[in-house]
């Protein structure tokens, strides 16, 4: 989701309100997912990066979290969602930690569409968390190293159990993956859009969904 920066700016309006209007493209997209067939959809709110942007910008973001699940938890719940946050928790307030344990215990049981929330997730740092558990795990004598295949880094990543996505799109022009799921999008369709974030809809991503359909996905064997 790239772009609510660059929404604000054209309209002269600061940054939370593009933050802001981004936050009703959240809504339209996960209603939207359902009829369009999908089942899993991530969502990358937060990079591990993004702590880097100016505090009254990332405390923004926190709040627009928190209202976010706060008001949206009860109606995602009825609709059949499953919520599941990825990413590093240990540096999110105590308060957000708990309202996301809260969502996805409260979703636990739905499966019509699970939604992930990648917040201060960074695809680098979950590699190097699975690389020292099954160090670990080796040191330990519990797996010898030589056993390590990719279904035992898979099961280490965050996103174990999780599909790897069939499609990735990005938003605003930006043509480049930011530590995003760097394992997982080994064999994604990349769909790159200039569409920014606040104006992405049901519209653009039955769009991408169609674009998707015209791909061959050959995973490195030949179209033969
Ligand atoms: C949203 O867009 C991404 C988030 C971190 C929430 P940006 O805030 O990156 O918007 P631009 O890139 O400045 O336009
Ligand atoms: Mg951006």
């Amino acid at each position: 989701m790239d772009g609510n920066g660059r929404w604000a700016k054209a309209r002269g309006l600061p940054r939370n309100l593009g933050h802001r209007k981004g936050v009703d493209a959240v809504r339209e997209v996960v209603k939207a997912c359902p009829d369009l067939g999908i089942e899993y959809l991530t969502l990358y709110a937060f990079s591990t990066e993004n702590w880097k942007r100016p505090a009254s910008e990332v405390s923004g973001l926190m709040d627009l979290l928190r209202i976010f699940i706060r008001s949206e938890l009860e109606q995602l719940r009825r609709n059949g969602v499953r919520v599941r946050v990825i990413g590093n928790r240990s540096r999110l307030p105590a308060d957000i930690v708990a309202l996301v344990d809260e969502a996805e215990a409260k979703t636990l049981g739905n499966s019509r569409l699970t939604l992930i929330i990648a917040l201060s997730y960074g695809s680098q740092d979950e590699l190097v968390t699975a690389a020292r558990r099954l160090a670990e795990a080796a040191l330990r004598g519990e797996i010898k190293p030589e056993q390590i295949d990719a279904g035992m880094i898979e099961r280490n990543l965050l996103t174990a159990g999780i599909p790897d996505p069939d499609l990735l799109i990005r938003t605003s022009g930006e043509q480049r993956l930011s530590n995003f799921m760097l394992w997982q999008a080994a064999y994604s369709e990349l769909v790159f859009t200039d569409t920014l974030w606040p104006d992405f809809g049901r519209a653009e991503l039955a769009e991408a969904i169609a674009e998707y359909g015209r791909r061959e996905r050959r995973y490195g064997a030949s179209s033969a």
